[in-house]
């Protein structure tokens, strides 16, 4: 049986922070994970190999099983809706989703704009608040979209603030806090019960209680 596990990791913030608690772990990562533009990497002696993908794409990779388990943001996982199991809350890269805006603005009475890179989490709140918007959804640099008059919100990530306040808007409503996930295809964790528990036991042994 290939006995190798895969691990798709996600490229940016999150990954210097999953590296070193893969390491703190106990798991021996070759210097290629702190300076390389490789997508593939693997780890024979761990029996390992990691995928490095864009973070919303995690969850994709792990539910068509060419990766085993993944390391994804609870941002995507709410998002995405993918069809993989939540093992573990790792407690790094901890952040939150929020509404903001430019100050002191209410929101358009007719047809209000909120601009995202999460539409489905926008939709759902807006929806439950009875307030119907428009969603338009934007792949990065959200924080321009009321700057420049194309939405009344956002609804993105906050992590220091520093986005919201370099750019004169405020926080209007805090949606959810997200830290990154471990996950899993539920059919690996079938095959592979024993690697990845050991992999789930190692990890948990090392995150930080908060
Ligand atoms: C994220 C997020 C905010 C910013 C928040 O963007 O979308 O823009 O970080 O971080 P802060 O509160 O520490 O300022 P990212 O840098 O991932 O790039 P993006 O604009 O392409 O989404």
């Amino acid at each position: 049986m290939n006995n190798i596990l895969t691990i798709a990791m996600p490229k940016g913030r999150i990954f210097e922070e999953a590296v070193v608690l893969l390491r703190k772990a106990g798991y021996q990562l070759p210097p290629e994970f702190d300076d390389s533009r490789k997508l593939i990497i693997e780890v024979p002696e761990e029996e390992l190999r990691f995928i490095l993908s864009k973070p919303m794409d995690v969850a994709t990779y792990v539910e068509h099983g060419v990766a085993d388990v993944g390391i994804a943001g609870k941002d995507v996982l709410l998002e995405e809706e993918r069809d993989v199991y939540e093992l573990l809350d790792l407690k790094i890269s901890y952040c939150y989703l929020a509404v903001a805006g430019l100050p002191d603005t209410k929101m358009n009475d007719v047809a209000p704009r909120v601009a995202t890179k999460y539409p489905n989490v926008a939709e759902a709140y807006f929806r439950e608040q009875g307030e119907q918007v428009e969603i338009i959804k934007l792949n990065g640099s959200i924080e321009l979209a009321p700057l420049i008059g194309l939405s009344d919100r956002i609804v993105d990530i906050v992590s220091t603030g520093r986005t919201l306040k370099e750019n004169g808007l405020v926080e209007y409503e805090r949606i959810v806090d997200v830290t990154s996930r471990l996950v899993v295809n539920p059919v690996s964790y079938r095959l592979k019960d024993q690697k990845i528990n050991d992999l789930v036991k190692r990890l948990s042994d090392v995150v930080e209680v908060c």
